[in-house]
């Protein structure tokens, strides 16, 4: 699968219907929504208000990504503000397994996240029992950084993995995705790309969205 998920951190929040309703006519996939804490990540972005107005205004399933500690308290809370998917960090919790399965009674996808100090292995056990990861190609906490380079061989060993026992799982990558680099993610064996800055800052976002799609 090659799907390209805008990350609405990057968006005009002033003019928050119009980014959303020019995502409606892109060819993007999935609208990314990025939550911060202060806590897990030194930087706080927003919450539940703003995902009634996402839902209003965007056409495109609302992927969460939780940059939270104690995602058990609210990963509820997100599947009924209308989530598609609800994602949260391995490293911010003891055991992922009931998270999950909170969830699961929803009815929404599931994703586990990890940092990119964190050891791929650890989404081994766990890749049967989700229906994405989401490797971090940059550091959870702000848009706008440049892309880990390592990302690279860690997306083909998650991806030998999932192949190798024959699951669905999607693998999607976070952080200083742009046009030059999305070609090489998806041949790596990359579903999904979450990209902030390298399409809410560009002058034609549309063609931005569009080029990252045909490079595949
Ligand atoms: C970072 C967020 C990302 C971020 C990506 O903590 O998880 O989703 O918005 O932004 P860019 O594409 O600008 O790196
Ligand atoms: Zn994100």
């Amino acid at each position: 699968m090659r799907l390209i998920a805008p990350s609405v951190l990057s968006a005009d929040f002033g003019h928050l219907a119009q980014d959303l309703e020019m995502i409606n006519r892109s060819e993007a996939d999935w609208l990314h929504v990025d939550v911060m804490d202060g806590t897990f990540v030194p930087n706080i972005s927003f919450g539940f208000p703003l995902m009634e107005p996402m839902r209003k205004y965007c056409t495109k399933p609302l992927d969460v990504h939780l940059m939270i500690v104690h995602p058990e308290k609210y990963v509820e809370r997100f599947c009924d503000a209308g989530a598609w998917s609800v994602g949260f960090h391995l490293e911010a919790v003891d055991d992922p397994l009931p998270i999950l399965d909170l969830i699961k009674a929803k009815g929404v996808r599931t994703c586990l996240t990890i940092n990119p100090d964190i050891d791929v292995k650890r989404l081994v056990p766990y890749l049967d029992k989700v229906d994405m990861v989401l490797l971090m190609s940059v550091f959870a906490g702000f848009g706008g950084q440049k892309f880990i380079p390592e990302t690279m061989d860690k997306i083909r060993f998650i991806k030998a993995e999932i192949e190798e026992r024959g699951l669905q799982t999607l693998i999607e990558i976070d952080g200083g995705v742009n046009v030059e680099n999305a070609h090489a993610l998806f041949d790596a064996g990359a579903d999904v790309l979450v990209a902030g800055s390298a399409v809410f800052g560009a002058k034609d976002p549309i063609e931005v969205i569009h080029k990252m799609k045909i490079t595949a």
